[in-house]
């Protein structure tokens, strides 16, 4: 991928996305949420290329696959007026099926077409699947790590607003705010398995999903700087202070330590 092909897609992604704001103040909020969301990906995706000091035609795929990689969000936000996948459409899919329809990708050498899409396909998955090339692989796991790196922001932004004034809180909300948590989730967190997203009952549930991300985070960059922002420090702040949470607390950020001190 070159500068200019870079430059078209943004340009493309500006138009794309314009055209989905309304005279809906909700739905409108919902479309800047996920652009600035877009855009700040892509900031997060140049710092990781810059720390694993990948080269520049790397870096153009990986920038485009971080401004891309969530453009189903929109037509999704105007139709249903959620984000929730399985209440509305499988937005990674969809995020395939845009960029097909589209032709966006069709300047690109075959290859390279391939593993941005691939890349798109799976960056919402449970988990990356078995059998990808080396490239595709490393390209999906960058998108996983720069996507987290910014909900994590925008999660702890919403719980501070959430908290601070729920009345004029007009984010969706998908699970209910009340004090409970779910011990199976806890046990799983514990047990460094994967949570089974079916199993979220309650915001709080939610909270500990966000801890639960630092296992399936693929480069020592990204965990440094979820480090660096005290990102999980922020999370905890909005989950009770029971015994549970202070285990959990111990096991998260050991294994954020390990890791880094580990190099892998
Ligand atoms: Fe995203």
């Amino acid at each position: 991928m070159n500068d200019q092909q870079l430059i078209h897609f943004n340009k493309w992604f500006d138009a794309y996305v314009a055209s989905y704001y309304g005279d809906d103040d909700y739905v409108n909020a919902n479309l800047k949420l996920k652009e600035d969301h877009s855009r700040r990906v892509c900031d997060e995706m140049d710092y990781l290329a810059e720390q694993l000091d990948l080269p520049d035609n790397h870096r153009r795929t990986a920038h485009a696959i971080a401004l891309l990689h969530d453009i189903a969000r929109f037509p999704q936000f105007a139709e249903h007026r959620t984000y929730h996948d399985p209440r509305s459409i499988n937005h990674c899919t969809l995020a395939v099926q845009i960029l097909t329809e589209n032709k966006i990708l069709r300047p690109l050498a075959p290859t390279e077409r391939e593993i941005i899409l691939k890349a798109v396909e799976f960056h919402g998955a449970k988990e990356i699947p078995a059998g990808l090339d080396a490239d595709t692989l490393l390209f999906c796991k960058l998108i996983r790590d720069a996507d987290k790196l910014d909900i994590y922001r925008v999660m702890i932004e919403n719980y501070r607003l959430h908290r601070d004034d729920p009345d004029s809180f007009y984010l969706e909300v998908e699970l209910p705010d009340d004090p409970y948590y779910s011990p199976q989730v806890i046990d799983d967190i514990l047990s460094e398995r994967n949570v089974d997203y079916t199993r979220l009952k309650t915001w709080n549930d939610m909270k500990l999903i966000n801890l639960a991300w630092i296992y399936d985070v693929n480069f020592i960059p990204t965990l440094k700087r979820i480090k660096q922002k005290r990102f999980l420090e922020q999370v905890l702040e909005f989950l009770p202070d029971t015994e549970d949470i202070r285990k959990i607390r111990q096991k998260v950020f050991a294994c954020v330590d390990s890791r880094i001190a580990q190099g892998k």
